[in-house]
């Protein structure tokens, strides 16, 4: 087996998953090549500008002067790796799971792969990727056979961005390879880079726990989304009750209510098991089918109580000057991806809106949707106010002084013309 200590490592993709990890390598001796198809993002990186909000430019810049970092958008500088990790994307496609981009990360991979060297898959998919699709691939394209002549695994990535506490190095990792040296070889990797590995017996394993955590997390606000619903229609005071079983110290997670759920991690990867669980099992996975049901009407239950709000001051939205506030899909972050944001906006304008949006994380251009700068005459301008992510920089005590009317979907301020989800 080949030594673990630092060698050269490939990062394929250099996205909020990849970078991280190309610059943690980086920090503790590897040589790194971060390849990504993206050719703005490589000319990015490679001039000391990071796209990852997580990831300062100081860090890229003092890779870069380190000389063990290159960012490349070339397949031939992969070459005579000791190491490769594939973070691409892993999108679905007609509700269907699209590995086109591990099917072509692998690829990439085959051509320069030598014995001795170790692939793992961090991507998130669903269980057996690892050994059925990227194992084939790779021995296709070398000529080699993974276990006898390279080692491979799986190892969930649990990058939370935004989280200014649980951070790549000091969240555990769960480990896997497609027999014990795979394993050994994927932790003895991993050991270097984080504070704490935690190995599993086999790939399906760490695959599939990957998505039990996501899955739990996308039921688990559906739920809390649904029995808002019903608890407003009811006259219940929801968050209160969040609040007082948030209290049990045992036997119960609190979750909070939203807009509906966004980014690239719980819209979608629920779907990749229960895609799975029908191909494989041929059952519906009810839980998760369910919990995609209540989430994605979650923005236009938004837009309805908007419209409700609205028209008890007798005024429609049609016409209506609405600033809303937070277009990212998460707090103190600009990642619109899948965003409940951009669902609800485009509904509010569809329903003939004057709309405004607040985001500071986002530049004009980001958007096609009229970005304003949050100020006092913006918001006592406006018929409404829709708070729809609480980033911190917003000024919530100027909102609730000065506005006629707030629907705020996250329970950030209270007072007598705000009214929460
Ligand atoms: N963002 C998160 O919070 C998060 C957390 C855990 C797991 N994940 C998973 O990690 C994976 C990557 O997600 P991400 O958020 O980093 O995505 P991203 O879009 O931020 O980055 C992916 C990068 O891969 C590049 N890419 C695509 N195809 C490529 C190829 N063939 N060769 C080289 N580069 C290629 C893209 O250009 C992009 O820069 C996904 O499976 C995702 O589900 C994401």
């Amino acid at each position: 087996m080949r030594s673990t200590r630092p060698g050269r490592l490939v990062v394929v993709g250099q996205g909020y998953v990849g970078l991280p990890v190309a610059m943690r390598a980086v920090e503790v001796g590897f040589d790194v090549v971060g390849f990504d198809v993206d050719v703005t993002r490589v000319k990015g990186l490679a001039a000391g500008e990071s796209h990852v909000e997580d990831v300062p430019d100081e860090v890229v810049l003092a890779a870069l002067a380190s000389g063990r970092y290159e960012a490349t958008d070339d397949p031939a500088r992969t070459q005579d790796f000791d190491v490769a990790v594939i973070d691409v994307p892993t999108p679905l496609t007609d509700g269907a799971p699209n590995l086109s981009h591990v099917v072509d990360a692998a690829r990439i991979l085959a051509v320069s792969l030598t014995p001795g060297a170790t692939v793992i898959l961090e991507s998130t998919t669903y269980p057996g990727t690892t050994e059925d699709l990227v194992a084939g691939l790779l021995e296709e394209g070398s000529g080699l056979v993974a276990g006898r002549d390279f080692y491979l695994g799986y190892s969930p990535e649990r990058i939370d961005p935004g989280n200014a506490v649980w951070h790549f190095q000091n969240t555990p990792k769960v480990v896997s390879g497609i027999d014990a040296e795979s394993l050994q070889a994927v932790q003895g990797f991993f050991d270097q880079l984080v504070d704490r590995t935690v190995a599993v017996s086999g790939t399906r394993e760490a695959e599939l726990t990957k998505l039990l955590e996501n899955t739990f997390r996308h039921v688990n606000i559906a739920l809390i989304n649904e029995l808002t619903i019903f608890a407003e229609a009811m006259g219940v005071d929801v968050w209160e009750a969040i609040d007082a079983a948030s209290t049990k110290p045992f036997g119960y997670l609190r979750f909070t209510p939203g807009p509906g759920v966004g980014g690239h991690c719980l819209p979608i990867d629920p779907s990749y098991l229960s895609w799975e669980v029908r191909r494989s099992v041929g059952q519906p996975f009810r839980f998760v089918e369910l919990a995609n049901d209540v989430n994605a009407r979650m923005p236009d239950y938004v837009v309805s109580r908007l419209t409700e709000g609205l028209n008890r001051d007798k005024r429609a939205v049609n016409g209506s000057r609405i600033l809303l506030l937070g277009l990212a899909y998460k707090r103190n972050t600009g990642d619109i991806r899948e965003s409940p944001g951009m669902a609800i906006a485009h509904s509010l304008r569809a329903l003939g809106a004057d709309l405004r949006v607040v985001d500071p994380y986002l530049a004009p251009g980001n958007v096609d949707l009229r970005l304003v700068d949050l100020n006092e005459d913006e918001v006592r301008q406006a018929d409404a106010v829709l708070i729809v992510t609480d980033h911190d920089a917003f000024d919530y005590e100027m909102i609730r002084d000065h506005a006629r009317y707030v629907l705020d979907t996250r329970n950030r301020i209270r007072g007598p013309r705000v009214e929460s989800l």
